[in-house]
């Protein structure tokens, strides 16, 4: 439509004269709102903006190989990724308070992408998805639980220490814009309608002290569960879906024997604005052909539950 191809060509427009011949680089993790940063920078200024996606281990099925196919192979856009799994599931070893994962996620990401684009001499600024609410709360925090921010790379005080100069070209606008935008951009539908994904992603959906193991036993689960949704059209019909993994062991017949094996909890809501949440009432033939798949493709998994707690209490993600 007229009004996205006019804010478009405006941001555009203001890209080109602010950056001049200069070079930009952008944390991208494949979510809507740096993937449209990704999107109108690349039409803004070509090859003179680099992306650094790093892939921290704890990201979804096949996440990694899915953001290099659309910006990379498809857009053309030069992106470097950095396979940074080994050094975050390193420095998470045996951390099993979920705030102090949190921070250090966060931290690493911060270390490993400052190495990055350290590395890239010309670049003069650091590109950022910060789109209008998240202007508004960051006005408006007082410190509080790693939680309330919401950015999914939160690069605070990088530019400064960079000496980079910070280009927001979402700003001023509102999430559905921003989806919008990025539809009439070329984006596929699937990423622009995805579900929110945490910045730390599978490591606060693993219960406890985050293995290598876990995390590939969840990605498994999660793909299923996904696939399944979207299959029986409910995926864009609850807010959010997702596995965690449970690190408790519960007894299942195998053969002739007993195993004990790991437990898989499934959430899935419906919610406004995320703050209140209800669980979604998937249909009992979907929960149990997930559950089925799950105990029959999965390795290690020998239970699925169902999580039905509202937010509040509850909150939407397991820790
Ligand atoms: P909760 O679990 O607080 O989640 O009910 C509300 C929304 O926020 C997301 N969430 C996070 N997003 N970093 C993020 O980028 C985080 O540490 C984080 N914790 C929760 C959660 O997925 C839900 O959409």
């Amino acid at each position: 439509a007229w009004t996205e191809r006019a804010i478009i060509d405006g941001i555009l427009a203001d890209i080109r004269a602010q950056v001049g011949d200069e070079e930009v680089v952008l944390a991208l993790s494949g979510g809507v709102d740096s993937s449209v940063v990704a999107v109108l920078l690349h039409q803004a200024i070509g090859d003179r903006l680099t992306c650094v996606f790093v892939d921290n281990g704890l990201l979804r099925l096949h996440e990694g190989d899915q953001v290099m196919a659309t910006f990379a192979d498809h857009l053309g856009v030069r992106v470097i990724r950095v396979n940074a799994a080994a050094r975050f599931l390193g420095a998470l070893k045996g951390v099993d308070d979920p705030e102090r994962k949190r921070k250090i996620i966060g931290e690493t990401f911060i270390t490993v992408f400052e190495e990055e684009a350290a590395r890239l001499a010309r670049v003069r600024w650091l590109a950022q998805g910060t789109i209008y609410p998240d202007v508004i709360e960051s006005a408006g925090a007082k410190g509080g639980k790693a939680r309330v921010i919401k950015s999914h790379h939160n690069v605070g005080g990088l530019p400064e220490r960079m000496k980079l100069k910070l280009l927001e070209p979402l700003r001023l606008l509102f999430k559905d814009e921003v989806r919008r935008i990025g539809l009439s951009l070329g984006l596929p539908e699937a990423m622009i309608h995805r579900h929110p994904f945490p910045g730390p992603g599978l490591g606060v959906r693993i219960l406890g002290a985050v293995e290598e193991r876990y995390a590939d036993i969840l990605r498994q689960a999660d793909a299923i569960f996904i696939e399944e949704l979207r299959r029986a059209g409910y995926y864009d019909k609850v807010s959010q879906a997702f596995a965690v993994f449970l690190p408790v062991r519960s007894v299942g017949v195998v053969g002739d024997g007993r195993a004990y094996e790991h437990v898989i909890a499934l959430r899935a809501v419906e919610t406004v604005d995320f703050m209140t949440a209800n669980w979604a009432e998937l249909p009992y033939a979907l929960l149990g052909r997930v559950s089925s798949r799950i105990i029959n493709e999965v390795r290690g998994v020998s239970r699925v539950v169902y999580d039905v707690s509202g937010k509040p209490p509850a909150t939407i993600e397991w820790e």
